[in-house]
């Protein structure tokens, strides 16, 4: 059985684990969140380059074949150090989730017919994944044209558990208010930071409020994909068996939390040190 490493700064990447555990059953899987260090998407893209490279050094000295870099910031400023440095595939949600977003712009017919200006989309990530870019580079190579929207604000509120609360609400209602007065012509939504899956139906009620529905594209499930399509150049062998989960700080908080992420209860979480 493979064994597949999914990395996050936190909890968030927990949705792109909850996408590839039904879609490749018999993989072995590691988690590493990197709660003490996060947020990343706060910090420089040395800092976020440097936290990658030591997560990623640890998933590979417990035996990982293939990384899923499941955060934006990381992938968004560390992609290319992590494949330099690793001698495993890595695979990050930046190109899956742009592609997802073409695939509903370009490719209507084979589901349901969407107008034409669904090939202008939005992306809402954290400050550090909109200054470098990535979703800029990602979809103008698939010529859709981009609006990116730095949220500081909704990675501490959906870490509070406050996914369903008037204050992440009304946060979101700026945000989204601001990024539509922006780009007005706007019809499909990136939630471009593996944390905003988890407040994908209150980001619906909102749009629903402002009178602008988006049609919304999720990266986890077209990462999850993307990951299954590398798998047969990884060795099997071994037995399938459960998630081993790692974290940097608090287990509590990781246990709790990440239930919701996931979509199902943690087992043991084991606490890791990788210095500061
Ligand atoms: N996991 C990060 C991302 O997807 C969000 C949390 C953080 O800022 O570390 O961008």
């Amino acid at each position: 059985m493979p064994t597949i490493a999914v990395f996050d700064s936190g909890f968030g990447g927990l949705t792109v684990l909850r996408a590839l555990l039904p879609l490749i059953p018999d993989a072995r899987f590691l988690y590493l969140g990197d709660t003490a260090r996060l947020p990343y998407g706060a910090k420089s893209q040395q800092t976020i380059a440097r936290y990658a490279l030591s997560s990623a050094a640890f998933l590979l000295a417990q035996g990982a074949q293939m990384l899923v870099v499941a955060c934006n910031t990381a992938s968004a400023l560390a992609l290319d150090e992590l494949k330099a440095a690793l001698p495993i595939p890595v695979i990050g949600v930046i190109e899956p989730g742009a592609q997802a977003a073409n695939a509903l712009a370009r490719h209507p017919s084979s589901l349901f017919p969407l107008p034409s200006s669904l090939a202008s989309v939005l992306v809402l990530a954290t400050a550090a994944t909109v200054q470098s870019n990535a979703y800029t580079k990602a979809c103008a190579a698939l010529g859709l044209t981009i609006h990116e929207k730095a949220c500081p604000l909704l990675v501490p509120l959906v870490e509070e558990g406050w996914t369903d609360h008037p204050v992440t609400a009304e946060v979101l209602r700026i945000y989204l208010a601001e990024a539509l007065a922006e780009a007005p012509s706007v019809q499909t939504l990136v939630l471009g930071c593996t944390h905003y899956p988890l407040i994908k139906p209150l980001i619906e009620r909102v749009l629903r409020e402002l009178g602008h529905p988006l049609h919304i594209v999720d990266s986890a499930a077209a990462t999850a994909i993307a990951a299954a399509k590398v798998l047969p150049a990884v060795s099997s062998e071994g037995e399938a068996i459960p998630p081993t989960f790692y974290a940097t700080d608090s287990i509590e908080k990781f246990q709790r939390l990440g239930s919701a992420f996931l979509g199902q209860a943690l087992p043991e979480v084991k606490l890791i040190d990788l210095g500061g």
